[in-house]
């Protein structure tokens, strides 16, 4: 499982622990990955890919997800990449881009699935080739846009699995699938119909009628992900397909499946990475040099403070000698009252 928090968390050490105990299997484990950071996806993935053979992949689900509520402000991650850009689409593009070779050097019999859940709202997105200006930007437009983004990546990323020559010669068995599980009442959806606001929570937790009608539990939502991780025949034919309410649909956009689309998302998105994994390793080095020179200056403090403290219990001892001990004063005082009775 793959999480932002850090594995030492005590909240996920007790999930990870029940999952363990209801399933029995005690390979489950956590792995820490803030998806809003391109050098997070890149040390985890270079430290997962380094090993020899390469390790057993059968499934990747790709889940994470972030949405700004209506009226809110656009963010940035600490790289400076719009936040629902990033964590939707961008850092799935990274973390993919990496484990590629991964995923093409397991056996030509594993069902290997790459499992993207989508969301409906990719259908209005405005198109990916019109940069979404700041100005113009909306929670809406740009999360839909992250969407369609991803969607348009995942068909291209099968077509890429699909090209590869494996040294055997046997086909190449991974399957992208992506899902939409609808509408479902997830921590996502509450912070969204809640606004992120107390007087939201409040009017949903009063009005719960509704969104429990309306809308699916968690655990009916994940069935449409189970259906694409379990069922059989999607580990056969062609990869690329759309579950929803567990059966295969159509996409409703054509450009979704547009090669050049796909090629100029492709490039942007490489760009955009290089560029700011440039940056960020200038920035990390300048932080490194300046620390370095912080740690320099407070040795050196610390040096000059012993001196000091040295030359101090020096002085002091130096004046110690100057000064006349009780007996060369009793001396000097008797001497004195001799003198002056003789
Ligand atoms: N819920 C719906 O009604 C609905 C409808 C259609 C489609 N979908 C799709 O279903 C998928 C799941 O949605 P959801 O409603 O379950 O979302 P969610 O409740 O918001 O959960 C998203 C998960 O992503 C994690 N995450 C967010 N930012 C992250 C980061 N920077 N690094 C690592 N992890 C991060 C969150 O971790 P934390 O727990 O640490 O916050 C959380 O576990 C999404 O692809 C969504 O588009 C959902």
């Amino acid at each position: 499982m793959l999480t932002r928090l850090a594995p030492s968390d005590p909240f996920l050490a007790d999930q990870i622990g029940e999952l363990r105990e209801q399933t029995k299997n005690q390979m489950i484990y956590a792995e820490q990955v803030d998806l809003s950071s391109l050098h997070s996806i890149r040390k985890f993935a270079t430290k997962w890919i380094d090993n020899a053979p390469p390790r057993r992949l059968d499934m990747l689900i790709l889940c994470a997800n972030t949405l700004t509520p209506p009226g809110g402000e656009r963010t940035e991650t600490d790289e400076g990449i719009e936040e629902m850009w990033m964590v939707n689409y961008l850092a799935n593009f990274h973390l993919l881009g990496i484990l590629s070779p991964a995923l093409r050097a397991q056996p030509f019999d594993r069902d290997v699935r790459v499992i993207i859940p989508t969301c409906s709202s990719y259908i209005a997105s405005p198109d990916l080739v019109d940069a979404l200006s700041k100005k113009k930007w909306s929670p809406k437009k740009a999360y839909a846009r992250s969407k369609l983004a991803m969607m348009v990546f995942g068909q291209a990323f099968q077509k890429h699995l699909d090209a590869y020559q494996r040294p055997d010669k046997l086909p190449m068995n991974t399957r992208v699938i992506f899902v939409d599980p609808g509408f479902t009442r997830t921590p996502g959806m509450r912070r969204w119909l809640t606004r992120g606001s107390v007087w939201g929570l409040l009017l949903y937790v009063f009005g719960y009628v509704l969104p429990w009608f309306f809308l699916k539990s968690a655990e009916m939502g994940a069935q449409s992900i189970l259906h694409a991780a379990m069922e059989g025949s999607l580990g056969r034919g062609v990869g690329g397909k759309l579950i929803k309410e567990c059966m295969e649909v159509d996409f409703a956009r054509n450009d979704v499946k547009n090669e050049d689309i796909a090629k100029k998302l492709w490039e942007a998105s490489d760009k955009l990475i290089e560029k700011t994994e440039k940056e960020q390793a200038a920035l990390r080095a300048l932080e490194k040099k300046h620390q370095k020179m912080r740690e320099k200056e407070k040795k050196e403090a610390e040096q000059a403070q012993e001196i000091e403290a040295l030359v101090d219990t020096i002085k002091k001892g130096k004046e110690a000698e100057k000064k006349p001990s009780r007996r060369q004063r009793k001396k000097a005082n008797a001497d004195k009252t001799e003198s002056t009775s003789t």
